[in-house]
């Protein structure tokens, strides 16, 4: 299905899993706003996928970065209909539960939690508006409770485990409106996080994101957790 008058943006665009989703929205027809820290990085990401992308900065850290970014796609672009929600760090090292650092926990939170619930903030009311809207936040079977059978990386667990809890509280809060908000885990995928050893490629990591990111119209699915385009439980 092509989605040619839609319009996506993909934190942390410019690398690893996010831009090969950059890559397969444009495939499927949407203008694409690329996003990375740096300008320059998003500029040449944009060279890589070509003619429907767009180039940001944005620090999902930064309250201010983030209403500067989305005030200035909206010129560019009018609207954003589709957010992925793809940034994300891993920083813990060899620490577990009971030791806690909590700087890690601190900057771990500030990207991967409140970084996508500050695209949200900014980003959904005018997808309300406007009745349709795609919100994907890139999360992680390492967050899923049921899945829960370690401390190891206890930082990133508990980060994406939130930002489970937010997918559910949005989808709920936006029922009605047009909105659909899913999370997606790409699975061990082979990037700057995932290292060089994961079985996957980035084509595979981004499949199910995209897939949640150009649902039909009329599609219901909102509110879920999905891998390989199948429901993974909480
Ligand atoms: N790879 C895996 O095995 C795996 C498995 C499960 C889930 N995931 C999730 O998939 C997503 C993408 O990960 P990846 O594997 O592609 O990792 P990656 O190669 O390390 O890329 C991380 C991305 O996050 C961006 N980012 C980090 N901090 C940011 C900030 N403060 N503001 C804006 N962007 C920021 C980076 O942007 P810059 O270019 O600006 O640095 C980069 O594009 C993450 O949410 C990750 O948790 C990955």
């Amino acid at each position: 299905m092509r989605h040619d008058d839609r319009t996506a943006l993909v934190t942390g665009g410019a690398r690893g899993i996010g831009l090969e989703m950059c890559r397969q929205l444009a495939d499927r027809g949407l203008r694409v706003l690329v996003a990375a820290r740096a300008r320059e990085a998003a500029e040449e990401a944009c060279r890589a996928v070509g003619p429907a992308a767009l180039p940001l900065a944005l620090d999902v850290t930064s309250a201010k970065s983030v209403g500067e970014a989305v005030l200035e796609a909206r010129e560019l672009t009018g609207r954003i209909d589709v957010l992925v929600n793809n940034a994300g760090v891993s920083l813990d090292r060899e620490l577990r539960p009971p030791c806690l650092d909590e700087d890690v926990l601190r900057a771990t939170l500030d990207t991967n939690l409140t970084g996508a619930w500050r695209m949200a903030q900014a980003v959904v009311p005018g997808m309300v508006e406007a009745g349709y809207g795609r919100v994907v936040n890139v999360t992680s079977s390492y967050g899923s409770l049921a899945l829960m059978d370690s401390g190891r990386h206890p930082s990133y667990r508990i980060s994406k485990t939130a930002l489970n809890v937010l997918t559910r509280m949005l989808a709920a809060e936006l029922a009605g409106t047009g909105v659909l908000v899913n999370a997606a885990d790409p699975g061990w995928t082979r990037s700057g996080m995932g290292g060089p050893a994961a079985p996957r490629g980035p084509e595979v990591g981004a499949d199910t994101p995209v897939w949640l990111a150009t649902l039909p119209e009329g599609d219901g699915t909102t509110g879920g957790l999905f891998a390989d385009r199948r429901p993974l439980p909480w």
